[in-house]
């Protein structure tokens, strides 16, 4: 019993080990700019940033939704949450690119319209071959609808 209790827990602290390196890694994915620092310590502690990724608001929406954020337990000075504002607005503006290099599941999925698997197989090709170049590289990956890629190539990024 005791044994049992204490793989439980090393489970445990593993899977915590893992979420917390893998939310590392989506965090450094994120574009760079001025606020980036901020938005990694403000914003990623209770979830990943595809929270925020997945969606385009505008510099009003964007502040709706960090005054929510704060509502629900995040913590800023209104310095550092305006630079937060200002950096989401920046990034995932109602115009802004998605990022096919660095885009995760939920981005990929929300803002290109692809499906779950489409998604994956984006992601797997670019971790075994390197950068996307430009939108035509993305019909090289097997398993997505090249029409869907070309009706979204203006929302692209790279
Ligand atoms: C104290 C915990 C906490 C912090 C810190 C936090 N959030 Fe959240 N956030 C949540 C919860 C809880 C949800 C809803 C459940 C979920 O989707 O994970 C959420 C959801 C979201 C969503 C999706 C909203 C929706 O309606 O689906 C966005 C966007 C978001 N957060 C942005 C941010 C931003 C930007 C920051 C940094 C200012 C931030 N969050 C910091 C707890 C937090």
């Amino acid at each position: 019993m005791k044994l049992m209790a204490a793989c439980k827990s090393l489970f445990v602290a593993a899977s915590a080990a893992a979420l917390c390196l893998a939310a590392g890694e989506d965090a450094k994915l994120l574009p760079d700019g001025p606020g980036k620092e901020i938005v990694v310590r403000l914003c990623t502690e209770c979830h990943g940033p595809e929270n925020f990724r997945k969606v385009r608001h505008d510099k009003d929406e964007w502040t709706d939704s960090v005054a929510d954020m704060v509502d629900r337990g995040a913590k800023g000075t209104p310095a550092e949450l305006a630079a937060v504002v200002d950096y989401l607005a920046q990034n995932f503006g109602s115009d802004s690119k998605v990022n096919v290099n660095t885009a995760p599941l939920q981005e990929l999925k929300a803002q290109l319209d692809f499906t779950v698997p489409e998604a994956l197989a984006v992601i797997a090709y670019r971790k075994d071959n390197g950068s996307f170049k430009e939108w035509r590289d993305l019909l090289k990956v097997s398993g997505v609808d090249p029409q869907k890629v070309e009706a979204r190539k203006e929302k692209m990024g790279f």
